[in-house]
């Protein structure tokens, strides 16, 4: 039984949908410069559930698709950018809201690589049978952590949260899979937690340190070059590794960023863009919890077939990134 398998997914996204036209009357924008730059046509947006509200229901959503129950979860991983709390983790709080009592639980910071690297950190802790069904969660509600004044940046975004229970079984689903990151460009994409601020700080460096603001701020052109190149970079890697061809691909399921980024990354793969699943269009860039989000929908759709292979791959903050190449 050393294999894994994914046997179930969920996700949750909040009701309220918030499109181009809707940001254009609280900012100077408009949907013909998001929708053109980036594939965005609307969002989702919490209107008071945190993180650990949306990641209680699509656990519970993925644990209803597979089937088991909470008792049986012992190991639940959280990745997310955006958690409830510094202390306690998202998980802790998401433990006691759907009862998987016997879990050992925490969080994984990886920004919009968090779900692939939540993964291979399951998979290592399940390898030795030690640990026999997991549920990996990718959460965000990032509108709580935008700068609103910004219109380069709080447009692209949305909340959301997706899930999927790992068992262990006699077949192995994750055939490759790689985690990476690159901290020399951590500055590319940043969201500070705190000043530091404290009684024992010169007044010089306190004012220097309480400059800028705690929100999400990015380089989208430093970020859109990394993303076409890991995007290509991994797919390619998958199929190598494996002895693959893209042929044997079904969907390649990207971070949902900008589908400016697909579009290049397919364009220098040389495949079809629509061997990649898209759904950024209705969700936005909803960070660690794209993913998992568009691999529910594609379960939900009837769109993975048993024995299907798809590549998820992921870029983010960090700077991070991760794929696997999965055999549904
Ligand atoms: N509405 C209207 N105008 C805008 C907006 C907006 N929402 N935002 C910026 N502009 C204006 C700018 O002010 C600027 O105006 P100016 O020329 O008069 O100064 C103009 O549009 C161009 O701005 P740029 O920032 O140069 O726009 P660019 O063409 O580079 O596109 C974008 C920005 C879409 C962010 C691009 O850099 C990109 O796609 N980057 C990838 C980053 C990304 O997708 N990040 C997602 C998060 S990171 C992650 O998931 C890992």
């Amino acid at each position: 039984m050393n294999g894994i398998e994914i046997i179930g997914t969920g996700s949750y996204l909040p009701e309220l949908i918030v499109s181009n036209d809707d940001l254009s009357k609280i900012m100077d924008t408009n949907d013909q410069w998001i929708s053109s730059r980036t594939g965005i046509r609307e969002r989702r947006i919490s209107e008071g559930e945190n993180t650990s509200d949306l990641a209680a229901k699509a656990a519970i959503s993925a644990m209803e698709d597979a089937n088991i129950t909470a008792e049986e979860i012992d190991l639940m991983i959280v990745a997310t950018t955006s958690p409830d709390y510094f202390v306690p983790s998202t998980a802790c709080v998401v433990q006691s809201k759907i009862g998987v009592h016997n879990a050992v639980c925490f969080d994984i910071s990886a920004a919009c690589s968090g779900f692939i690297y939540a993964m291979e950190i399951a998979r290592n802790f399940m390898q030795d049978g030690r640990y026999k069904k997991a549920l990996i969660i990718g959460a965000e509600v990032l509108s709580k952590i935008l700068d609103w004044k910004d219109r380069g940046t709080c447009v692209l975004f949305g909340d959301g949260a997706g899930a999927a229970v790992l068992s262990s079984s006699h077949r192995e689903a994750i055939v490759d899979i790689k985690i990476a990151s690159e901290g020399d460009k951590w500055s590319s994409l940043t969201c500070k937690t705190a000043f530091v601020e404290n009684p024992y700080i010169e007044k010089e460096v306190l004012e220097k340190e309480l400059e800028g603001n705690l929100k999400i701020g990015m380089n989208g052109k430093d970020i859109f070059k990394f993303a076409v190149t890991t995007i290509a970079n991994s797919v390619t890697a998958a199929l190598k590794n494996t002895g693959y061809s893209i042929e044997d691909i079904k969907y390649i399921v990207p971070h949902q960023a900008n589908l400016r980024i697909i579009d290049f990354a397919a364009k220098k793969l040389g495949v079809d863009e629509s061997k990649f699943y898209i759904n950024l269009n209705k969700y936005g860039n909803t960070s660690g919890a794209s993913v998992p989000i568009a691999l529910d929908e594609m379960n939900k759709k009837g769109l993975l077939k048993k024995g299907d292979k798809i590549i998820l791959v992921a870029f983010g903050g960090g700077l991070t990134w991760g794929y696997s190449l999965i055999q549904w």
